[in-house]
């Protein structure tokens, strides 16, 4: 295929980890932002992780994408940043084994702050970002106030896994497909605290997804039920089970989910909103600069997300919500006495 377009520089840091490893052939195939849009890649990873992203990149060249004009492997954030448009931020510092929360906020903050800042140095004037790595909401924070100059809307995290997982989890009790399901909302931080809700959610024949519920369940109350015991902690645990089950951790959905992130917020958002941790302005009370999930939509037109306003919440619901939002107001709280904010 031959194209016109500039290359669009894509800089991913953890990129010789596992979501990495799932990230790089689909973007370099065109699978982020289309089938016309070159690529070029940076590849940004501490020391020890600098041979499985080299290897990475061999196996890139082995494929031969018409798309992609170039890998580079660093492991310099003044190097990967230079001149990226896209940043996707998944490496980061896993929970040790007796690991209190304000040391890994700390351990995290020792990255995503450096990060933020080689951004504002070294990055193209329309950089946006998505923080994958967790714990994601509040090293988007991190990142967003430690990039001077660079506009803190550019910043987001990811909630689109979440979101996808409740998406699946209706479309398979529901016997429709994944497709069919619109206007499902992750709401909060990325945590079993965050808030999945399907109130405003609609199915392809526009009727309410509650509705569908109460139908299958045999009454209002009876997918009430459904939804606080089975559905909204199957979706907030959803990553444990999968560690369950499979051994290890989500990889394949997670990479799915971030690139599907960048696309929509990137080339607009299809059918009805999706879920993005953005900066809050105060929408719907949520104390601002906090980075929380909202429903979202994208024209596709450069500006990035918006959050959908004007929804409203039962009691019940708030209740939830503002759970999750307490969590991310400690974690901002915990970042704050380490002195990063
Ligand atoms: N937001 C979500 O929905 C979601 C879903 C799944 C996983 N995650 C998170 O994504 C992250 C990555 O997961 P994974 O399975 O790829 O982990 P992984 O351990 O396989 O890979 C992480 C990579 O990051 C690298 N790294 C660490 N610090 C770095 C730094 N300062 N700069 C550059 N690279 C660095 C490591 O060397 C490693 O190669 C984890 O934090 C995980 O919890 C988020």
């Amino acid at each position: 295929m031959t194209t016109q377009t500039a290359p669009v520089t894509v800089t991913i840091t953890g990129a010789g980890g596992q979501i990495g490893y799932a990230l790089l052939f689909r973007i370099a195939a065109g699978g982020m932002l289309g089938p016309d849009r070159p690529v070029r890649l940076r590849l940004l990873e501490i020391p020890q992780g600098m041979r499985a992203a080299e290897g990475a990149a061999l196996e890139l060249q082995d494929c031969a994408f018409p798309l992609l004009h170039g890998v580079e492997v660093t492991d310099s954030a003044a190097v990967a940043f230079d001149g990226a448009n896209i940043a996707m931020l998944v490496g980061s510092r896993p929970r040790g084994p007796g690991m209190e929360r304000g040391d890994l906020l700390a351990a995290n903050a020792g990255i995503f702050a450096p990060q933020g800042a080689a951004i504002a140095e070294a990055a193209a004037d329309d950089i946006r970002v998505v923080v994958v790595g967790n714990p994601a909401n509040t090293n988007a924070l991190i990142a967003a106030a430690s990039a001077d100059g660079v506009p803190s809307d550019r910043f987001s995290a990811l909630t689109r896994l979440d979101h996808n997982r409740a998406v699946g989890q209706l479309a398979g009790f529901l016997e429709v497909g994944p497709g069919e399901i619109a206007d499902v909302i992750i709401w909060g931080n990325h945590s079993a605290t965050q808030f999945p809700d399907v109130a405003h959610g609609i199915l392809a024949d526009r009727r309410p997804i509650l509705d569908a519920l109460a139908e299958r369940l045999g009454g209002a109350e009876a997918a009430r039920m459904w939804l606080d015991e089975v559905f909204i902690p199957r979706v907030a645990k959803r990553g444990a089970e999968i560690i369950e089950v499979r051994g290890s951790s989500s990889v394949a959905s997670a990479a799915n989910a971030a690139i599907e992130h960048v696309r929509d917020e990137r080339l607009g958002t299809r059918r009805g909103s999706t879920s993005a941790a953005v900066v809050s302005r105060g929408e719907y009370g949520v104390p601002e600069g906090l980075v929380c999930s909202f429903p979202v939509v994208s024209r596709g037109d450069g500006a990035g997300y918006r959050i959908i306003e004007g929804l409203t919440f039962d009691a019940a619901a708030r209740a939830r919500f503002d759970a999750s939002v307490a969590e991310l107001v400690a974690e901002r709280d915990a970042v704050r006495e380490l002195g990063v904010l």
